[in-house]
């Protein structure tokens, strides 16, 4: 099987009429785990949530393609099926549908019909990836992450991903909310499924901490800086990162403000012509 690749070329987006994105550019293969970091509030669960299709986004202008897929132009379930997928960073509680009728419902919409997986293989795969996890057992059974701890909802999003084998998987903050154990539980899964698998998946893994990245390696680390892509390194970047937070690399670039609120003339302006997402509106 060929390896997959999802490949971002300036790729500009807005909310509510204010341009977050600002022409990010990256190339993720399969088999490479790349974290990004940076400040909160300058876009990075709104690339995650672009390129999963978040109506809530307004794309202005780039690309963003996963192999023959163009991302952008598809629905948000179509893209699930050509293998992307979101880890979030606060997932939605879904009363009256059972984790498990959800998963294997997801499982059986990427198969297709007459292909569907049957009951025992589904249970078995799901009662070994629980396992994996070391999740209680009682979670796939209850409604959707309703009532769910912090750390349980993180953990039932990465069973979520075991079960679907996506080719590239974006994972947002997955460390927040895990104690010690369950950090390295699902840090040794992630790498596991990266690794091991016969065709590699590709892993977008946004986080704020240097911690994670002891259980996930990553290629390369990435510092996402108003809604751009301003730093490129290796591991030790993001040591760095929590050595000497991020007045540094604000000096190194000539950075005014680690904030858009501050940085940007837009958030002076209601609705600043100027935005990708107004001129989109407008029609310009
Ligand atoms: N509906 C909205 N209206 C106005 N601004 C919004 C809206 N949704 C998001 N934003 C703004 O978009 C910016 C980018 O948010 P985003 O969630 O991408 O940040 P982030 O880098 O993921 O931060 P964190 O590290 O805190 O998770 C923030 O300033 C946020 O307030
Ligand atoms: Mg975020």
């Amino acid at each position: 099987m060929s390896q997959p690749k999802l490949e971002i070329t300036n790729l500009q987006a807005a909310v509510e009429d204010k341009t977050i994105l600002k022409g990010i550019n990256l190339t993720v293969r399969g088999g490479e785990i790349h974290a990004i970091m940076g400040p909160n509030g300058n876009g990075k669960s709104t690339l995650a949530g672009v390129l999963m299709g978040n109506p809530k986004y307004q794309v202005c202008s780039g690309t963003a393609t996963l192999d023959e897929a163009d991302l952008l132009a598809l629905p948000v379930d179509e893209r699930s099926k050509a293998g992307m997928f979101l880890a979030m960073q606060y997932p939605s509680e879904i009363g009256g549908v059972t984790n498990a009728d959800f998963l294997r419902s997801a499982v059986n919409a990427h198969r297709g019909e007459g292909n569907e997986i049957g009951l025992f293989p589904f249970v078995k795969k799901l009662n070994q990836s629980v396992k994996k996890l070391e999740m209680r057992e009682d979670l796939p059974h209850r409604y959707l992450n309703e009532g769910f701890s912090g750390g349980e909802k993180k953990r039932n999003e990465i069973l979520q991903m075991m079960m679907l084998e996506p080719k590239m998987a974006i994972l947002d903050e997955i460390d927040s909310g895990l104690d010690i154990d369950a950090l390295r539980i699902v840090g040794t899964n992630v790498t596991q499924l990266v690794k091991d698998r016969e065709q590699e998946m590709g892993v977008i893994l946004i986080t704020h901490y240097q911690r994670l990245l002891d259980y996930i390696q990553p290629d390369f680390v990435h510092v996402l800086i108003d809604g751009q892509i301003v730093k490129t390194g290796g591991p030790e970047l993001a040591k760095r990162l929590e050595e000497d937070g991020y007045d540094w690399l604000k000096e190194e670039l000539g950075l005014k403000s680690l904030t858009l609120e501050a940085d940007t003339e837009e958030t002076t302006r209601p609705a600043n012509i100027g935005a990708c997402g107004t001129r989109q509106k407008l029609g310009l």
